[in-house]
Order: structure tokens, then sequence, then C-alpha cells
């Protein structure tokens, strides 16, 4: 929702632009932290879903951990501050140029996704004379029942170890001796609704850790990966369900003493928090359809375009109970997929009128390309 005064600044700038609301950012991030403290959760940002300097920087100061999935990543949460004890590297492909600067930031965990990784770990610390801890991902082969694309947790999926490549895994854990085993990961997929889903990741959860106690490794950490979404269609509902979401963890988990829970969240932290603010170029009004041509794109919202994501888009020019006229809302972009909705009712729009393409905190501007050479756009912040 903005404000009639948000909207006369936003006629004076230059568009399109990714507008940030850091006043939601941060109840957004105080209400996560509040609702972990009561279990005594750890949670880390998850920061492909936004490395926009300044939402870094908010995350870094509530003392949330980050959870990257590239060398560029890990130096980044470095640079921003991040204690590198909270700082843990994901992601089924690290070279070894990435694996070696980890190293050498000596950070918290690697969260190891496969056989051949471990070794390479290991033999990349035992040259530097380092210890890398880590933690195994598994794929739990649960069912996220969100989009197939944003799955990760299923026996299809490249992610992680599968169960039953465990023996060897443990094996190769006992023959390394430059490696320390701190606990067991899992991430089954983002924009997870049905929080139902979690309990199932839970009873997995449960099983794998008695699974490499049984073994004699003992599990430290219970990382549980992050996927918590948010409710696109009611982008002014903004603030996720935070406590229930813990409380299920809290509830389904077997937790034993000196084990620790964590977190990695990415879009429940950010997504609400920013919109995308373009203007109409031109309206076209056709046979069969009209269209509304914004100057923003798909290089800088990739998620319509991708997934056929829903992103609501609000005419802010324009009182919400003028005449009502159905579009097709499209960016300048050469494709036919760059389109942000199809059969969009609108009040009545007209050239220069602002748009918003709502909820684009998460995977919105970190996802921008420069596709037909598109320029980048600027960032602006409200609340700082
Ligand atoms: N941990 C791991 C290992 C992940 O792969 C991801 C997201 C997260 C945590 C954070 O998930 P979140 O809490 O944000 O759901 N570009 C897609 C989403 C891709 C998510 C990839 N992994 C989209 O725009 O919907």
């Amino acid at each position: 929702m903005f404000s009639d005064k948000d909207i006369s600044h936003f006629t004076s700038l230059e568009t399109p632009f990714y507008y940030y609301d850091l006043v939601l950012l941060q109840k957004t991030l105080s209400n996560c932290a509040d609702a972990a403290k009561l279990y005594n959760f750890h949670v880390h940002y998850a920061m492909k879903a936004n490395f926009n300097q300044k939402v870094l920087q908010h995350i870094k100061a509530t003392g949330f951990g980050a959870d990257c999935v590239s060398g560029g990543e890990v130096s980044k949460a470095i640079e921003i501050g991040f204690d590198k004890s909270q700082v843990v590297f994901a992601g089924v492909g690290k070279s070894d140029k990435e694996i070696n600067n980890a190293l050498d930031h000596d950070i918290f965990c690697f969260n190891v996704e496969s056989i051949q990784e471990l070794e390479v770990i290991n033999e990349l610390a035992a040259a530097k004379g380092k210890t890398a801890r880590v933690a195994i991902r598994i794929n739990p082969n649960v069912d996220a029942h969100t989009h197939h694309n944003i799955t990760t947790g299923l026996d299809e999926n490249k992610f992680g170890i599968n169960s039953w490549d465990l023996p060897l895994c443990a094996d190769t854990l006992r023959k390394c001796a430059s490696l320390e085993f701190i606990g067991i990961h899992f991430h089954i997929g983002s924009q997870i609704t049905n929080l139902d889903v979690y309990k199932n990741l839970c009873v997995r959860v449960n099983e794998f850790a008695e699974w490499f106690e049984e073994r004699g490794f003992a599990v430290k950490v219970l990382n549980v990966g992050g996927g918590l979404g948010i409710d696109y269609h009611n982008p002014d509902q903004q603030i996720p369900d935070f406590t229930s979401y813990f409380k299920i963890f809290n509830d389904f988990l077997n937790v034993r003493p000196n084990q620790e829970v964590h977190f990695e969240l990415g879009r429940a932290l950010v997504g609400q928090s920013s919109s995308l603010i373009s203007k109409v170029l031109y309206v076209k009004n056709g046979k069969k359809k009209n269209f509304i041509i914004l100057d923003a794109g798909m290089t800088e919202l990739m998620r319509p375009a991708l997934y056929q994501a829903y992103h609501q888009i609000e005419n802010i020019s324009k009182a919400k109970l003028s005449s009502a006229v159905k579009y097709d809302v499209v960016g300048p972009i050469c494709e036919s997929t760059d389109c942000f909705g199809k059969e969009v009712e609108l009040p009545e729009t007209l050239r220069g009128d602002l748009i918003a393409l709502r909820s684009t905190g998460a995977y919105g501007e970190v996802m921008a390309s420069h596709y037909n050479l598109r320029e980048n756009i600027q960032s602006v912040y409200s609340g700082e």
C-alpha cells in the first residue's frame, strides 16, 4: 500500500526502479528474530534472495547469519560484516577456487552436496593444513508441493546426497582426516505455503539424524533450510507467520541437548519489502486484447517469464474504484514471454501512469539481466 506522499515522490523519479520499504523490512526481520528466539533457533539469511547492500546491512544488524551459494556471496557476506562463524556455503557446484576462498575465510560450514565434493574439500583443506567443517545435504525425497521449478528435495532433483548413498558418505567421512562432520542439511523447495510439508520434513530429519548418530557421528547441527512462502496475492498482508512456522519444527523435530537447529530463510524475510515501480509507455487497444506496455520488463523482474509467477499489478496513479478494463501487462523486451500478467483488471490506464509490481523483494533485483543491453536501474529506499 502506497501513501499519496510516496506516489507523488515516485512521479519525480526516473522509472523503472526498485522501491524498498526499509521499515517493513526491519519489522519483518524483528518479527522473525523474536519468533526464532522463543526456541533458540538460528537463522541464516539465504543471500541469493536479495544481496542489495542496504538489505544485507539490515539483516546483518538483526544478528542473522548468511547462507551463501557462491564464492561471490561468501566474499560479500564477509565484506558486509557477517560473523564468519555464521556463514555457511551450499551449492551443488562449488569450484576449487570458491572452496579455497571459503577455507581462507574460515567459514562456519560447507553444506556438501556430493561424495566427490567431500573428497575435494578434504584435499583442499589438507593442502592448507586446515580442517573444514561440513554438514551433509541430504535429499530427503519430501514433496514441497510448490512450483516444480523450485522444488529441490525430490529424488529426481540434482541437490544433495540421496539416502542410498549415505553408507558410502559415512565411509568417506571416516577416511577424510581434514573434515569435521558437524551435522545434516536439507532444503526441499521454495515458496512453500502448506506448512504440513514441514511436518513431513521433520520426520525425515529425525530419521537421518538417528542414522548418523547410530553410526557414531555426533549431529550437532540440524539445518532444515528455508522455503517459507509469502502471500503474493495479498502483498499488504506483509509479514509471514514465522511463529507458526517455527512452532512446527519445535513440535516435530527431536532436538537433543547440545543440538542446534538452523534455518536458511530468503524470500520470507525480504519478499514483501520491495516493489518494482514502472511507467506506462504505451496503451494499445486491440480487437481481441488491450495491452499496457511498461518501461520495466523481464530484465528487471524475471519471475513471471520464468515460472509464470504471479505478482500483483496495481495502477497507483489511479483510484482503484474507477472503471475497470482488462489488459495484458507486458514489458518492452523482444520476447513474447515478457509479460507480467494477462487479462489483468485495472482502472482505465493512460500513458505515463505508474504501475507497481508488488512483492519483488525476493528473486527480483538479483535475477535482473542485461538482455537487450538494458541498463541497471536504481533502487529507491524509504525509512532510511
Ligand atoms: N537454502 C537453500 C539451499 C536454497 O537453495 C534456497 C533457495 C534457500 C535456502 C532459500 O529459499 P527461500 O527461503 O528463499 O525459499 N528463484 C526462485 C527461487 C529459487 C530458490 C532457490 N533456493 C523464485 O524466484 O521463486
